[in-house]
């Protein structure tokens, strides 16, 4: 199973004779199940139509930074925040030049200044363009700000020069890409992640939930993949697909959740519980549906389910990270938990915000551990979860 499954890639082409095999890139990524974006610079519309480009990615070729109408269908923020990872093959002198210098005087430039996802270029140019001060001081600004560059490969060139300057095979551009994903920063490790709501039963038909999707324990339990982690997802009933190399355990109830849990952290490294765990449920499950009755009112009585991550941190076993949705002073609560659920780290989120927090692609939080603390986002979850997964790795 490849690392680009199900990723979010953006495919960057910029305006140079290498342009046409960006259409067989293209074709590599949607291959090994990543879902493909195209942004086009004028200059490549030259080399290769959009047309092309759309019908191999199945998607919308994005050109324009002032068209009102692409930016209304997805503007260069969204594109930004969409992509897990950003490739601009070819990246010619120009654009390379272009972007050293923080511009964003068209879409892909400007796409590239606003993503905090990782960014890589497959340079391609004359040899000598490439050999030029210029293009050399470019290239080591931008590998000083974390852009990969791939290649360029040396070789025979379309203007008839032989040296440095010719863009690496699509093949060879797709199998870098793929190795981004795998960091080797949990490597060995058992990481353990409970993610989603949980469902407190009524009756047969019947339960208290949350509107939780499981999006943000899903892309932690990627990024703990990615980083090399045996990693387990104890899930709460969502509609999305659990990564490809979790192994994943369904379960709906807290309790259920809890006793999971409880065994999985005896052999565990890093415990991370992002679901949203139901904090109270019903004292008694009816055994046949509950009918409606003459009364216009109906009691229930409730108890207190479990706290599974401070029981999972009491056992001392291994990291333990939480998280807190909040919608009001953030800090004082987040840093209380930290306290009294005896926890290594807490990721807090304001959920009073709807464009970031449940049902959201998108997140920012703050994390606490010890007496510090730093921000992310907002960003996609995916990215995110990156990040989050980074920091996890240093501090445990
Ligand atoms: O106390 P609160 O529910 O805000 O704490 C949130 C954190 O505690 C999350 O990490 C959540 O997964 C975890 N939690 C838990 N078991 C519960 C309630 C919350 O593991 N019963």
């Amino acid at each position: 199973m490849s690392a680009l499954q199900n990723r979010q890639i953006l495919v960057g082409i910029s305006g140079g004779i290498a342009a046409y095999k960006s259409a067989e890139l293209v074709r590599e990524l949607s291959r090994a199940g990543a879902c493909v974006r195209v942004v086009m610079t004028r200059a490549a519309t030259e080399f290769i139509t959009p047309l092309t480009l759309q019908a191999l990615s199945g998607n919308p070729v994005h050109l324009d930074l002032l068209d009102t109408e692409a930016e209304a269908a997805m503007g260069h923020i969204e594109l930004a925040r969409w992509a897990d990872a950003i490739i601009v093959a070819p990246a010619s002198a120009n654009f390379i030049a272009r972007l050293s210098q923080g511009r964003a005087d068209d879409l892909l430039t400007a796409v590239c200044l606003a993503s905090a996802s990782p960014l890589a270029l497959a340079p391609a140019m004359n040899q000598q363009m490439w050999r030029s001060d210029a293009t050399r001081n470019n290239c080591e600004q931008l590998a000083g700000r974390g852009v990969q560059l791939f290649g360029p490969a040396e070789g025979e060139q379309a203007c008839g020069d032989v040296g440095p300057g010719r863009m690496l095979e699509p093949g060879i551009l797709a199998h870098k890409l793929e190795q981004l994903f795998d960091s080797g920063l949990l490597a060995g490790k058992k990481v353990v992640i409970t993610a989603g709501p949980t469902r407190e039963a009524l009756d047969p038909v019947r339960y208290i939930s949350n509107h939780s999707s499981g999006k943000m324990g899903y892309a932690l339990a990627q990024a703990a993949i990615d980083a090399g982690a045996d990693t387990t997802l104890v899930s709460g009933p969502v509609n999305i697909s659990p990564p490809a190399r979790a192994t994943c355990i369904n379960v709906n109830s807290a309790q259920e959740m809890y006793t999971q849990a409880l065994a999985l952290v005896q052999n565990c490294d890093i415990f991370v519980a992002a679901a949203a765990v139901a904090d109270y449920r019903p004292d008694q499950v009816a055994e046949n549906k509950i009918k409606k009755g003459d009364s216009e009112s109906m009691t229930l009585t409730l108890i207190k389910n479990p706290d599974i991550v401070a029981d999972v941190a009491a056992q001392q076993q291994c990291f333990v990270v939480g998280f807190a949705a909040e919608t009001h002073e953030v800090d004082k609560y987040a840093r209380k938990k930290l306290v009294d659920k005896q926890l290594n780290m807490i990721i807090a989120n304001d959920v009073s915000d709807p464009s970031i927090g449940f049902n959201s692609d998108n997140n920012a939080v703050n994390v606490y551990w010890d007496n510090e603390k730093t921000s992310f986002g907002p960003v996609s979850k995916s990215v995110l979860a990156k990040q989050l997964i980074e920091l996890i790795a240093q501090r445990s």
